[in-house]
């Protein structure tokens, strides 16, 4: 079992990760939850019931509560949140009081979200299931609930008061969630560390592929990204301006969820890695990344059959709209947008200039070109 501790301004919390520590809870809980006699777990219904079964078992005598919500993102909205509320107050949940969430990302913001604003402010702890969960949400307080207008838009930074990572919870993963959860590890090397990047070139496969899955080299994974998140979060939590480089490959990413209304066609992670292969062609063209290290990338993909083609997504037909929607994005401030670039692989930039002068020409280029 390897331990992290993340210190930030707001809190100093620690990150378990380890094979089969979800029976350990009870421990943890000892140390970290003195106070809470009340627990409610947030979960859904397609997150296997061992997990839940065993977190319960595992909890020392408290009063428990559970909310076991439909699956998908659109739980992350205004009605559940509701609910979670309703319950925390029926049962007169204090402040000492703790929400635990159980699941990927979209339970975790969820959870997180509602701990943070009721009574402004209870105890929180991720027990994250996906990989993207384990190396990126359930890092860093970062917490929201969507609303018709986009993803994302109603949120906190709220730290948890401990996160449990049990990687044995990744053996019921399809093969799907696991690259979207590589694509935010390929991040972390592609924007801080060149060494982790190699030693992805090496072991990517591992992590991708079920039937060589390791739980030690995903451990290690898991622990090398947390760090370098938790990194950059001790720097600036709440994402005055360096924080900004975890959006590395995230701007054309959120345009194409977006264009497909968040379904299942694609999902976060292989839009990221999309975005990722974009934004490093980018850096190419505006004479930052050398042309051997784009190459570097791009063999990367090619030998872990990562997919960055994007013609599914983005035609002639839907361009503009897809334009219209990296501009509105949080990331931009009037006509000017921070776009993340790459200096080399293992070092980032942050650019401000117009998506006019940016992406939007190399899109219309490939799209003219009709190989993209
Ligand atoms: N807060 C942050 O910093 C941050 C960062 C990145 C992404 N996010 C958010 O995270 C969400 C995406 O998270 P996600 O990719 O984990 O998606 P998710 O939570 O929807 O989980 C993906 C799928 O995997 C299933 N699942 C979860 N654990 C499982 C397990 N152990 N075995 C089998 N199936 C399991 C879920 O039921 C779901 O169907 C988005 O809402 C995104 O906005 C937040």
């Amino acid at each position: 079992m390897k331990t992290l501790i993340v210190k930030t301004k707001t809190k100093n919390y620690p990150i378990f990760i380890g094979k089969n520590i979800l029976k350990q809870f009870g421990n943890y809980q000892n140390k970290y939850l003195k106070n809470s006699n009340k627990l409610l777990i947030i979960s859904t219904k397609k997150i296997p019931k061992k997990y839940f079964n065993t977190l319960i078992k595992n909890i020392k005598k408290k009063n428990i509560y559970r909310c076991i919500f439909p699956d998908g993102e659109k739980i992350k909205e205004n009605s559940y949140l509701i609910k979670i509320t309703d319950i925390l107050s029926k049962n007169n949940f204090n402040r000492n009081d703790c929400i635990i969430a159980l699941g990927g990302g979209v339970v975790g913001d969820l959870s997180g979200y509602a701990a943070s604003i009721y009574k402004r402010g209870i105890k929180f702890v991720q027990v994250p299931t996906t990989l993207l969960s384990q190396v990126d949400s359930a890092v860093g307080g970062k917490t929201a609930i969507n609303n018709r207008f986009g993803k994302n838009i109603i949120g906190t930074f709220y730290q948890p008061n401990f996160v449990l990572i049990d990687t044995d919870t990744l053996n019921t993963l399809p093969e799907r969630e696991m690259s979207a959860g590589f694509a935010e590890i390929l991040k972390y090397s592609l924007i801080l560390d060149k060494r982790f990047f190699n030693w992805l070139k090496i072991n990517g496969i591992m992590i991708l592929k079920n039937r060589n899955r390791d739980n030690n080299i995903i451990s290690i994974a898991i622990f090398k990204s947390c760090m370098l998140k938790s990194k950059i979060v001790k720097k600036d939590e709440f994402e005055n301006n360096y924080r900004a480089i975890l959006n590395f490959g995230h701007t054309f990413a959120h345009a194409i969820e977006t264009a497909t209304n968040y379904s299942r066609k694609i999902i976060h992670g292989e839009a990221v890695l999309i975005g990722m292969m974009l934004a490093s062609r980018l850096s190419n063209h505006l004479g930052y990344l050398k042309n051997s290290d784009l190459k570097e990338i791009k063999n990367m993909y090619e030998k872990l059959k990562l997919n960055f083609k994007y013609k599914k997504f983005v035609s002639l037909k839907n361009m503009n709209k897809i334009f219209k929607i990296m501009i509105n994005d949080k990331k931009s401030f009037g006509k000017k947008t921070k776009i993340i670039l790459l200096k080399k692989i293992g070092k980032s930039l942050i650019k401000e200039t117009t998506l006019k002068k940016s992406f939007i020409p190399l899109i219309e280029k490939d799209i003219k070109n009709g190989n993209y």
